[in-house]
């Protein structure tokens, strides 16, 4: 399938996990992507493996929660090829805190990244999308925790909730200019985000029985950044043109269970 050829595809967080896969997925269809991440070296490794795909890619390195850094990368990928047809707001960050512990800067900051960085990278490309009426897509990758609790991670949980929300308002605002706004609300996916505190957990003891042989995931295994980045680029594409406004789980049936 070629679905996305000549368009161009901005992902943030692009040069690792979810992101990546998303990247290397639009190139393989003939996307020209644009990678926006903060690490310099992971991003030039992308670039590398982008170009052995195809497409005319570029990493741009970006701070997201930085709203100049966000102008900046939306200008040079107008130079680069002249219009944005798909925005993936991937990037974010997870680390577990308590409550009661958490601090305002570290909360802040956590907002800045997930809330705050996906309102601009959204807003100054569907800008441009709307000057250059030429429609487009953006998908916003969530998670489960933006409508279940899971301890010790409110920051995180209460900003995809308001993600999940700016997800359905751009959806209803930007509609008319012929912009599609929809999400994932990905489950366990095995990336570096899975590491906390230098241990992956979805290798422990807990993982393996409470989510898999109790089959608290009905799949009953934690899913792949390729199954992730499927679903986004379905989200984007000509086979989910009436879908607007939706945040789709990939969680193996996680958020059905109780
Ligand atoms: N892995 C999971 O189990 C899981 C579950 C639910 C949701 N998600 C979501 O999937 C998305 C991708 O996460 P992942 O699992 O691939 O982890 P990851 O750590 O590989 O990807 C996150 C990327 O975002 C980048 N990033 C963080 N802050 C940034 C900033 N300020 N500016 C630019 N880039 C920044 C990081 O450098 C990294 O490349 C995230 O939105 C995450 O919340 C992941």
């Amino acid at each position: 399938m070629n679905r996305f050829t000549d368009q161009t595809v901005i992902v943030t967080g692009g040069a690792t996990g979810i992101g990546l896969a998303t990247a290397k997925l639009f190139a393989a269809e003939g996307a020209n992507v644009v990678i926006a991440s903060r690490g310099e070296e992971n991003g030039a490794r992308a670039l590398l493996e982008l170009k052995a795909i195809g497409g005319n890619p570029i990493f741009i390195r970006t701070d997201i929660s930085d709203e100049e850094s966000v102008q900046n990368l939306i200008n040079r990928a107008i130079e680069h090829t002249g219009r944005i047809d798909v925005m993936v707001n991937n990037a974010a960050m997870f680390y577990e805190s308590d409550f009661l512990l958490e601090t305002t800067e570290r909360w802040k900051a956590v907002f800045d990244t997930i809330v705050n960085g996906a309102y601009w990278c959204s807003k100054y490309a569907a800008d441009v999308m709307v000057k250059r009426e030429i429609g487009g897509a953006i998908v916003n990758v969530s998670s489960i925790n933006g409508y279940r609790a899971l301890n010790r991670s409110s920051h995180y949980n209460a900003a995809k909730g308001a993600l999940d929300q700016l997800t359905r308002c751009t959806a209803l605002e930007l509609s008319p200019h012929g912009i599609r706004v929809n999400g994932v609300a990905p489950g366990f996916i095995d990336t570096e985000l899975s590491v906390v505190g230098g241990v992956n957990e979805l290798e422990t003891e807990w993982f393996k029985q409470y989510y898999v042989e109790q089959r608290r995931i009905p799949q009953a295994r934690a899913g792949t950044v390729n199954e992730v980045a499927s679903v986004i680029a379905f989200l984007a594409s000509e086979a989910s043109t009436y879908i607007q406004g939706a945040i789709i789980p990939v969680d193996g049936g996680l958020s059905i269970t109780f």
